[in-house]
């Protein structure tokens, strides 16, 4: 079975590269030739443990090809994946399908007849059927399926969420559509991965819902942690014990600065847009969403409190991707946190393992260090924003004589208090 993926973003590189990997002949196409020339010398475009090696494995085997040429890497395709973009509309929050029509009109010129369309990307509830009226419209001489396969791999743990996932959806509307998922998606049920078959609708539905209740169940965990904070409680006892509840599970009840990221943010503001548009309101994710652009403020501020009370007016961060094991900084709460500081005056040491490059387009007037205790020289107050591993045994003496009295300000509760005892430096968390 020939396979196409159209878009070689995240989503599209890391199917493109897992089904090249379960045997099937895989082209993967952007519009960019840079990235498709990197691609073609084995070079990952972005940072995601594992994916490299995989590639290079699947293009010397050739089972894996990159290419700019859309037309001819469609002509012969018998199943099209659409992993384009879908970002945020600028104002009212809806989902910007205009990369996802522009593709599919592309591929409509092109396939054979009894192609299946795959959309991947996330899109809002009615798109795929929107996309098969117009697809119709342009070619009515032909047969093809329509289907809709929601992806769930997070960054960092992409091929590994790929590979094991809890759950696979796939929205049909037919026998070939279903029979051509089974096909690709055979190698995971080998496994026992249940393979969720349902409506196109639905299929959508399902990716918005879950992205949405994970936003907020971070959001509710996070604002338990302010009344932990107030009251004396501690946030890791209380997630741990009502995580334990099977109801409840103890995943993503982690208290930090926030949530970021290429998905929450967009998906939870295309959620409460739809909701609108439907007129069926999801009052609990629009209140996710200014609960969570309030906290990234309120986290700066708390840095800027600390620094006012060590009179420094230099401030060390580590960390500015949205989590650990990614290059990806998009509305990483790193990125609002620096911002609220610098407003304040203060100046920016940073460090992040792979974050720098793309910080560096969006962030201006940040000292750019080569390690965490580089970033501590000369600095009052240290934050730790992303819990990357490389900050999880920091040499804490070491800390304190590069910045004596100082103080630590860490938002992902990846110290306890205790360790601080007995060295010169104050230590504030989150939620505890
Ligand atoms: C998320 C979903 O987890 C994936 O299932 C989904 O496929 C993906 O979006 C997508 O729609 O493409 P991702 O954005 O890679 O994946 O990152 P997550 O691991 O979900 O983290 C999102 C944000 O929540 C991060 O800023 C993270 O720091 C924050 N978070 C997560 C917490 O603050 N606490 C937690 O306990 C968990």
């Amino acid at each position: 079975m020939k396979i196409t993926m159209i878009g070689s973003g995240y989503v599209g590189l890391v199917s493109g590269v897992c089904f090249a990997e379960f045997g099937f002949d895989v082209t993967c196409v952007d519009s960019n030739p840079d990235i498709i020339s990197r691609l073609k010398k084995g070079e990952a475009t972005i940072f995601e443990p594992g994916l490299d090696e995989m590639m290079i494995r699947n293009i010397k085997e050739e089972r894996l090809f990159f290419s700019t040429d859309l037309e001819n890497s469609v002509k012969e395709a018998d199943v099209i994946f659409l992993a384009v973009g879908t970002p945020s509309r600028r104002g009212d929050g809806e989902a910007d399908l205009h990369f996802i029509e522009q593709a599919a009109d592309q591929v409509a010129h092109a396939m054979k007849d009894g192609a299946v369309i795959v959309i991947k990307s996330t899109v809002v509830v009615g798109t795929n059927s929107r996309i098969r009226e117009r697809i119709q419209k342009q070619r009515p001489e032909i047969r093809f399926s329509m289907v809709s396969n929601p992806e769930f791999l997070r960054e960092g743990s992409a091929i590994e969420d790929f590979m094991r996932p809890d759950r696979v959806v796939v929205g049909v509307e037919d026998e070939r559509g279903r029979e051509t998922m089974r096909k690709l998606y055979r190698p995971l049920y080998l496994r026992e991965t249940p393979l969720v078959i349902t409506s196109l609708e639905n299929a959508e539905l399902i990716k918005y819902a879950a992205n949405a209740f994970l936003a907020m169940k971070v959001t509710f965990i996070n604002q338990v942690a302010d009344l932990c904070e107030k009251t004396g409680g501690n946030i890791q006892e209380v997630a741990q014990a009502i995580g334990m509840d099977k109801r409840i599970g103890s995943k993503f009840l982690h208290a930090g600065p926030g949530f970021g990221g290429s998905c929450f943010p967009k998906d939870t503001r295309a959620f409460a847009a739809t909701g609108l548009r439907y007129k069926a309101p999801q009052q609990l994710i629009e209140t996710v969403i200014s609960i969570n652009e309030e906290r990234k403020v309120k986290m700066g501020e708390r840095i800027i409190k600390a620094a006012k009370e060590k009179n420094t007016d230099t401030v060390a961060v580590l960390g500015v991707t949205f989590k650990p094991n990614t290059d990806d900084v998009r509305e990483s709460p790193a990125l609002t946190i620096i911002k609220v500081m610098q407003e304040a005056g203060l100046t920016i040491r940073a460090h992040d393992p792979e974050g720098e490059e793309q910080a560096k387009k969006v962030l201006d007037n940040i000292v750019w260090c080569s390690s965490p205790y580089e970033a501590a020289k000369g600095a009052g107050v240290l934050t730790i924003i992303t819990e990357w591993n490389a900050y999880r045994a920091l040499n804490l003496k070491k800390l304190a004589e590069l910045m004596p009295s100082g103080k630590i300000v860490d938002l992902r509760n990846i110290y306890k208090p205790e360790e601080f005892q007995d060295i010169d430096l104050d230590y504030i968390s989150i939620g505890r």
